[in-house]
């Protein structure tokens, strides 16, 4: 058996208040020009503002470039890569959810080994040379600050693109629960799915292994006892530290180990029809695990009795458990079905097809423990389109 191929950032710092460390982290990787990559609700709010002061206050100058969108696509990311390449900069510091923190990844490759975006989408793995990221998340939710990959949305055909390799890993994350605490409870629904998503698919892929198997687990706890604390009470500290670390440790999972079919039928819904990225993953968990526990049903047993949600060793009871629970979780989230969501049916039904093609090629239903094919693909779809 091959052995398990790690990859990790050289520095986390992880905790309240961690944020005021960021030139500290700087220092110790010899770094000093940096450009925030950040989006104008950072700069709205006034974090991009503040982190350019602490910055400061460690005798560090640094740009901002704030023109990220949500859910990147080739035409944004090629703007960043101007202002880039416009200066002088050694690092990039991803500043906000995964959208500007993915920015800051995209960015920091394209700068160094030129060409498009498309040009770097799975299957490909890239492992060349890349600027420096150190990225600083302020949703719980991605875990983009310490994974290995980027998702960017192809402007001409609206492919929503992974990216893989070592290239896309930040040198550092910064996980600082405090930023979180502002963010809004839809937010905080949508991305602590998203993450929670990314432990159990981490710990079923085909490609799970004993190190990413500790970090899945863990995640699941942490994120199944804090995820309704922190979407009903944002100011609930324990809760939203709680969710953040949970966040960063899905990320190392999956990272680690991948992500499965739920992502891989997510990203076509977001990009075709534009629903938030941890959104399209809630409509999708409670079907597509239903679908492929039967495969691998020791394994979403452990799942469940992670999120607390069964104790005996009757595994079939903890799989009706876990499914169960994914549900109620999108009723208490208020998680709508494409349809309640407002997409149009026969433009959905049209796409599906197509959905289905985009799907597979990302290669991550490939690590699903039942592999679909395009036909099981588009029965999913219509399963969960009512909800
Ligand atoms: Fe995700």
């Amino acid at each position: 058996m091959a052995s398990s191929a790690i990859a990790l950032p050289r520095i986390l710092r992880i905790g309240g208040g961690a944020i005021s460390e960021t030139a500290e982290v700087l220092g110790l990787l010899g770094l000093a020009r940096p450009l925030i990559v950040t989006d104008p609700m950072m700069v709205k709010f006034g974090l991009a503002e503040r982190l350019t002061g602490l910055l400061a206050q460690g005798g560090i100058k640094a740009a901002v470039f704030a023109d990220t969108v949500p859910e990147p696509d080739s035409d944004a990311v090629d703007r960043a890569r101007e202002a880039v390449l416009a200066g002088d900069y050694d690092c990039l510091i991803g500043l906000g959810g995964g959208s500007p923190i993915d920015t800051a990844k995209a960015v920091a490759v394209l700068a160094k080994q030129g060409g498009r975006m498309r040009d770097y989408k799975a299957p490909a793995m890239n492992a060349g040379p890349a600027l420096p990221v150190i990225g600083i998340p302020t949703t719980a939710g991605t875990g983009s600050e310490a994974t290995r990959f980027t998702v960017v949305t192809d402007s001409e055909t609206h492919e929503k693109m992974l990216c893989i390799g070592l290239s896309f890993l930040p040198v550092a994350a910064i996980v600082d629960y405090e930023l979180t605490l502002s963010k809004p409870s839809r937010l905080t629904a949508d991305t602590g799915v998203d993450a929670l998503t990314h432990a159990i698919e981490a710990y079923v892929s085909r490609r799970a292994n004993p190190f990413s198997d500790g970090f899945a687990i863990s995640a699941m706890r942490n994120i199944a006892a804090h995820l309704r604390r922190a979407y009903r009470d944002p100011q609930d500290r324990a809760a939203r530290e709680a969710m953040m670390l949970g966040a960063t440790q899905a990320g190392i999972a999956f990272s680690n180990s991948s992500v499965a079919l739920v992502h891989g039928m997510s990203r076509p819904i977001g990009a075709h029809f534009h629903v938030p990225h941890g959104l399209s993953n809630a409509m999708l968990l409670p079907a597509v695990t239903a679908w492929s526990a039967p495969s691998a049903t020791a394994r979403y047993a452990d799942c469940a009795r992670a999120m607390g949600l069964a104790a005996g060793g009757d595994d079939a009871a903890a799989v009706a458990a876990l499914i169960a629970e994914l549900k109620a979780l999108n009723a208490d989230l208020a998680v709508p079905s494409p349809k309640a969501y407002g997409i149009d049916e026969a433009a959905w039904n049209g796409l599906l097809p197509t959905m289905a093609a985009q799907a597979l090629a990302s290669g991550s239903p490939g690590n699903n423990p039942l592999v679909p094919d395009a036909e099981a693909i588009i029965g999913l779809y219509r399963e969960v389109w009512a909800g």
